[in-house]
């Protein structure tokens, strides 16, 4: 038996305002998106806003529907719509931001585990990792430099060879 201990580096930054012109553009983006989520039932809109090695910026919202689980998150709709647009671009920066309609949402908010699992799947497919930036509706502000620093152990139906670009071990038992 061998135990394995599994550490993860988050960059974390008080405000937006401590970060690079380009990541405030698109966390500006994707607030200004966050608006558009239609949130009738959770009321917690989400909004995504994914830069493109093409520069395009592609955004989305969470979307939900009377039938819960037919709903969509925010990162999902963006990065599916990047996928089914821009099919040969690879997804350089994500920006994502999450705010109750009925309180003020003030500390970060990481994607949840569906949505870590769907970005895996780009990150893998571009060989590359994908900077990953979140925060609440204010406040501070988490950076990841990778999917994988968000989702150790994630599935890979490709194991190994797709996993030389991950910064973490995601299989360390082996
Ligand atoms: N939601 C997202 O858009 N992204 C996440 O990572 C987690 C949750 C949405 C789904 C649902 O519409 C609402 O937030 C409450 O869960």
């Amino acid at each position: 038996m061998k135990e394995v201990k599994i550490e993860t580096t988050l960059q974390v930054y008080d405000a937006l305002d401590q970060l690079p012109n380009d990541i405030q553009n698109l966390m500006a983006k994707a607030v200004e998106v966050r608006d558009n989520a239609y949130a009738p039932y959770s009321k917690f809109n989400v909004g995504a806003a994914i830069m493109l090695d093409n520069n395009e910026v592609i955004v989305g919202s969470n979307q939900e529907n009377a039938s819960y689980p037919s709903g969509l998150c925010a990162e999902r709709t963006a990065i599916y719509y990047a996928g089914a647009k821009y099919p040969k671009s690879k997804i350089l920066k994500m920006a994502l931001t999450a705010s109750s309609q009925n309180q003020i949402t003030n500390k970060p908010i990481p994607p949840c585990g569906a949505c870590r699992q769907a970005i895996a799947e780009y990150e893998i497919k571009q060989n590359q990792p994908i900077e990953i930036y979140f925060m609440g509706a204010k406040g501070k502000v988490v950076k990841s430099n990778s999917l994988a620093n968000l989702l150790p152990l994630l599935f890979d139906n490709s194991v190994p060879v797709s996993y030389t670009h991950l910064t973490l071990p995601t299989t360390p038992y082996v």
